[in-house]
């Protein structure tokens, strides 16, 4: 949403900060010099020792885990806590906090874990100067150094990461506040920024680390930050942040904050892929470095590390800094060893996205408003006319009643239900909006309830924290206080929320949160969270706890029956178990379009994989080339939904030319023919943590030409996309990965064998999508109004053969909204091409019934040898099919083989 309206409305008389017309201004947000913490951390001296040495007689060993006390050698008797765990699946836990008590609880945002994690058990040995652990049968050793405190982490005896190689472990623990702070010491005591102050009462708490990936030559992941999917060198500007803020017109390519925050990272290089989760909700500033060559090190490495002298001194290595403002130091290593590994790892950790109802992954159309009910209807009917599928309409902030969240402008919105009722009848549903900021209005019982239960974030003071929001003046609920959850959760049951009902579904927008009048857009740090937390200690993690609460409102209003669907904006480690994310306000402008890719690749690799971006670009009007070529692309995102700002012309696709509508119409057609793919795709996700579009490192880990490409990526292991993201374009060049691979082109089948760039024709009509050789792809062609309507209708199978002659493929189908599949209600299917023959085989059939068919087998890819086809099914029964043959793109098309789609049968070609 826009600040600038607002802002320029209603604050105009008190203007806190200059609108850039066309782009973010950058003075509204800090830099990392500007961030009194980040400054001290990033100037540490990596010649200098480091000050933290584990004493000696503290190690305590078993087999469990290892904890020893470290000293920090510049104060005598400031001690510290460390523990190293062992965990399931090639993992590595290491914590470290304050010894004792400290002076203030420092946070730990346990919420973004699934679960506590799971142990293995190590052995472990030590002499004077060092501690050795193994896991996994040895495969895995430890090396911890004790003066001064270094980690290094070996697989099968390769060192991998190495830990404060660099010397920039920093924890600053609490301290009461000197009576006259030293010159050097008064940003760590109070800091402003622009008319903003910061009071700090608890002074510097930062904590930071350094991490050198030995086996590693490039780096991916920390998202959210509009910029390329290879992390890059930050020497030469601001470190990566991490401060989830509403950035107004964003700007690309850099390393500025953005709405969400996942603290995780992945080396890659040929031998070996590595993960690190730095879990801190804090801000968080981090320094890549050694990015700049393809060179792998893995062998040169031994020569040059000492565990002593620690510092490589090989520029060349990946590096990583972390710094955070408060937290404790709390880090996990994954130990892959392949891309897919580390996402499993990762996902052990912090969860998968539960399978999303099916609707949600079809098209929803959006705008900053829809004005009225009759509006949606009209939207709605001519979704029909016009013959393009739809399946969700949404209504922002204007449908409620002057802001108040849950409820609804009586004049405009006056009969929700029936409403709903009319989309319901098509097999559509309604998305609004429920934002976290209050209305302060004494006739709001929402903001009664708040007040009267102690259920608002506090100022430094203690008195409720006001700002302003869309409502005007605004309080926050605190989403951390175990009594707002319960609160907020009833919120969603259906006599609560009146007016909706089970096919209603929640955005939840401007939870970063977003406080136009405060620092950076957002809640003062010193603000007070439940548990005596300052906002500083958990602001990354505000949104989450926001989507949290409404994910088990929508579990409880229908008695654990009905999935959720939420779309939230601020984001963070563990966002993925509750909500789709979206990646904000961007605007309708080429660039934003391009970077849309490596936004949500960056997410899906991190655990995010229900990303998606605004089609249409959400500020600013998008030309009709635009127009098209963003529709191309967001049906191959996996979340897929237009959206505008109110300022915007109105752009449902009908309102431009025939053309344009005729190609949105092909394209959001396309989306729902694929629907079975990604919704299987979706599935094996829940059950693996493989990330639902990827990279294509990730399909062909041993290719080096592939690491920096990002705007070409994978979904699933079967289709190639390279969409089209710049005007006027004639042709493009797109990289074909793998030496013996064949790629079919999705509209003609035409089979491309070269390992390498190709040059594609791209007439405003052609979407680049290539279906892999050796993949059998389950799609529906049969396409409806709305996805709820094809639930029953058969399937045609895409046999694309490799050059071994084979292929294979997966089949999932449950009912598609509800929780039944968890009680094993539903379908799996596994599909083998081999020897000439396709067979189908039944892993999960028994619970569940389908009256889907098999209409449709298309072979691609297969010479010309086959003239006729026969279906055996379990019954021993033997039916001919007809089979048409077409030379001059070598597909076998078998028609009819008309048999339930649940269940065992192969096809054989004669
Ligand atoms: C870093 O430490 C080294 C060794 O103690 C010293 O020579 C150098 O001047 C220091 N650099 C800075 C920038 O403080
Ligand atoms: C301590 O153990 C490490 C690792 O096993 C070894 O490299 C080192 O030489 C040993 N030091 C002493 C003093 O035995
Ligand atoms: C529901 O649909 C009917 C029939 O098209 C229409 O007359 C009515 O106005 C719609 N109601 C709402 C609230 O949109
Ligand atoms: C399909 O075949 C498998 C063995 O390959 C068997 O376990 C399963 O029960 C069969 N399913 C049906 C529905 O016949």
């Amino acid at each position: 949403m826009k600040v600038t309206d607002f802002i320029l409305t209603v604050f105009c008389p008190i203007l806190f900060f200059s609108i850039g017309v066309n782009s973010v201004d950058r003075h509204n947000f800090k830099t990392c010099e500007q961030s009194n913490f980040c400054k001290r951390c990033r100037s540490m001296n990596k010649s200098q020792n480091s000050m933290f040495h584990l004493v000696s007689d503290s190690i305590i060993l078993n087999d469990k885990y290892l904890e020893a006390i470290i000293a920090n050698t510049n104060y005598e008797n400031v001690f510290l806590r460390m523990r190293l765990d062992g965990l399931k699946d090639k993992t590595l836990r290491v914590r470290i906090n304050e010894n004792g008590n400290p002076m203030y609880n420092r946070f730990q945002p346990v919420h973004a874990l699934v679960s506590e994690p799971i142990f293995q058990s190590m052995t472990m040995a030590r002499n004077e100067t060092t501690i050795e652990l193994e896991l996994e049968q040895s495969t895995i050793k430890v090396f911890i150094n004790i003066i001064p405190f270094k980690l290094n982490v070996y697989v099968h005896d390769e060192l991998i990461i190495g830990i404060n190689h660099n010397n920039l472990m920093q924890f600053e623990h609490y301290r009461p506040k000197p009576e006259t702070i030293p010159d050097n010491e008064v940003g760590s005591w109070e800091e402003f920024f622009k008319e903003h102050q910061d009071s700090k009462p608890r002074g510097p708490s930062a904590v930071s680390m350094d991490f050198t990936l030995y086996s590693s030559t490039h780096l991916y992941g920390l998202p959210e930050h509009a910029d390329s999917f290879y992390l890059k060198e930050t020497s030469g500007s601001d470190p990566y942040r991490f401060y989830n803020l509403d950035v107004f017109e964003y700007e690309l390519y850099n390393t500025m904050a953005l709405y969400g925050a996942v603290p995780f990272l992945m080396g890659h290089g040929k031998k070996n892929s590595v993960g690190l989760f730095w879990l801190n909700a804090a801000e968080t500033w981090v320094d890549i470095a050694g990015v700049n060559n393809n060179v792998d090190h893995t062998s040169v490495v031994e020569s040059i590390v000492n565990l002593v002298s620690g510092s490589s001194g090989e520029k060349e290595v990946p590096q990583a800094h972390f710094m955070s403002e408060s937290g404790i130091i709390d880090f996990f290593i994954m130990l892959g060893p392949k891309p897919m590994d580390v996402t499993r790892q990762y996902s052990l950790l912090t969860g998968t996205a539960p399978l999303p109802p099916i609707f949600s992954l079809a098209y929803h159309q959006c705008r900053w408003n829809y004005n009225d009910q009759k509006d949606v209807h009209n939207v709605e009917t001519n979704f029909d006319v016009y013959d393009i599928p739809m399946d969700v309409m949404w209504l922002d902030i204007e449908h409620t009643d002057s802001k108040k969240y849950f409820t609804w402008d009586p004049i405009k919105f006056s009969n929700p239900i029936e409403m709903i009722r009319n989309l319901t009848n098509k097999g559509r549903k309604l998305v609004t909006i429920v934002d976290p900021h209050i209305k302060r209005d004494s006739n709001y019982f929402l903001h009664n309830d708040a007040l009267n239960n102690d259920l608002y974030v506090k100022n430094k003071d203690g008195n409720v924290y006001e700002g302003w929001c869309w409502p005007g003046s605004s309080s926050y609920l605190d989403f951390l206080n175990p009594k707002v959850q319960e609160y907020y959760v009833s919120r969603f049951s259906f006599n609560n929320y009146v007016g909706s009902n089970e096919d209603l579904y929640i955005w939840n927008d401007m939870n970063e949160p977003s406080v136009f009048n405060g620092p950076e857009v957002t809640m003062p740090k010193d603000c007070i969270h439940y548990g005596n937390y300052e906002h500083r200690d958990i602001h990354n993690i505000y949104g989450l706890m926001q989507v949290m609460s409404t994910y088990e409102g929508l579990i409880k209003r229908s008695k654990g029956n009905k999935r959720p669907f939420i779309l939230t904006r601020s984001h963070f480690a563990g966002t993925q178990r509750f909500a789709a994310v979206w990646t904000g306000d961007n605007i309708a402008e080429w660039s934003h379009l391009k970077i849309s890719i490596p936004m949500c690749l960056s997410l899906a690799i991190s655990g995010i994989s229900f990303c998606g971006a605004d089609v249409g670009g959400f500020f600013n009007n998008p030309d009709k080339e635009l127009f098209i070529r963003w529709y191309q692309t967001g049906t191959y995102l996996p979340f897929f939904r237009g959206h505008s700002h109110i300022d915007t012309k109105r752009r449902e696709p009908w309102l431009f030319d025939e053309q344009t509508t005729s190609l949105v119409r092909e394209t959001i057609r396309t989306r729902y023919s694929l629907l079975p793919l990604w919704y299987t795709l979706f599935r094996n996700h829940e059950l693996t943590g493989a990330p639902v579009i990827r990279p294509l490192f990730f399909e062909f880990p041993f290719e080096d030409n592939v690491n920096n490409i990002d705007n070409q990526f994978m979904i699933g292991n079967s289709l190639l996309v390279c969409p089209v993201t710049e005007p006027n374009v004639q042709e493009i060049s797109i990289y074909f990965p793998g030496k013996d691979e064949v790629w079919y082109d999705k509209d003609n089948f035409q089979p491309i064998k070269i390992n390498g760039f190709v040059k594609i024709p791209v007439p405003i009509n052609k979407i680049p999508v290539y279906q892999r050789g050796g993949t059998i792809i389950p799609i529906k062609q049969r396409v409806r109004r709305s996805s709820s309507l094809m639930k029953d209708d058969p399937y045609t199978l895409m046999v694309g053969i490799d050059l071994k002659g084979t292929a294979k493929g997966s089949l999932y189908i449950d009912d598609e909204d509800s929780f039944e599949y968890r009680d094993g209600k539903f379908i799996h299917l596994e599909y083998e091409f081999i020897n000439n023959q396709l067979i189908s085989k039944c892993i999960h059939c028994i619970t569940l019934t389908t009256n889907s068919w098999l209409e449709k087998v298309m072979i691609i890819g297969i010479p010309s040898v086959f003239s006729k086809a026969s279906i055996h099914s379990k019954e021993g029964s033997t039916t001919e099919l007809t089979v048409l043959y077409s030379a001059s793109n070598q597909v076998l098309t078998i028609r009819k083989p008309s048999i339930n789609i649940a269940q065992n049968w192969t096809i054989i070609l004669l």
